[in-house]
């Protein structure tokens, strides 16, 4: 059987009515909504971008390529659907970061598995650019409230990266409770 792991779920919502922060100085070139066309691209680092954080759900999964096929999936259901964007940045030509974005009924959305940028690149405001393409994709579509489950492991008292990042941008913790998954 395998180890169950005790994992720590925390829920934030934004409200877009509030503003949202200014990225600064820092630009938004790079940012856009990816097409079906960047598919293999994504494919490339998908699992990249998500590590160290997420190795535990890779050893899960059963391995890289598992993991790499789970994320395919979640991507090419965005990039098929009207009412969902990947928003990706880029450098020279190689994507370095993604975020997804869903809008559901009623003024509500969600942002997909969160933001992840390669570890390379991280720490230079990638990350932050991101979620708020995102933030602002729906929020000119006409949502208000937007949504996001994070899922951390070996983070019980301390805020992950991601955490700090998403309460920057304002989000709100809305559940924070212990799970064993
Ligand atoms: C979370 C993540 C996307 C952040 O990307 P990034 O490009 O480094 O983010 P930014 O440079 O825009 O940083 C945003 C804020 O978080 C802070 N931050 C980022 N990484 C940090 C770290 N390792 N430790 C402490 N603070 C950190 C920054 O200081 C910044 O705050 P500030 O603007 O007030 O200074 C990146 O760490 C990542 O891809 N992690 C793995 C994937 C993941 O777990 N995603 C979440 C899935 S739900």
């Amino acid at each position: 059987m395998k180890n169950r792991l005790k994992l720590r779920n925390i829920g934030f919502l934004w409200d877009l009515e509030e503003p949202l922060p200014k990225s600064g100085p820092k630009k938004k070139a790079g940012i856009r909504a990816a097409t079906r066309k960047d598919s293999e691209r994504l494919r490339k680092i998908v699992v990249d971008a998500y590590l160290p954080e997420w190795s535990w759900w890779v050893r899960q999964i059963g391995g890289k390529e598992r993991a790499r096929a789970d994320l395919m999936s979640y991507v090419s259901k965005f990039l098929r659907d009207r009412k969902k964007r990947i928003f990706v940045a880029e450098d020279s030509e190689t994507i370095i970061g993604f975020c997804g974005a869903a809008k559901y009924d009623r003024g509500t959305g969600t942002i997909g598995y969160g933001v992840a940028v390669l570890p390379g690149f991280r720490k230079r405001g990638i990350g932050s650019m991101l979620l708020l393409a995102a933030l602002d994709w729906l929020k000119n579509s006409g949502v208000r409230f937007v949504t996001l489950e994070e899922e951390t492991f070996g983070f019980a008292n301390q805020d992950t990266p991601a955490m700090i990042l998403y309460k920057s941008l304002g989000g709100k913790i809305i559940s924070d409770h212990h799970a064993t998954r």
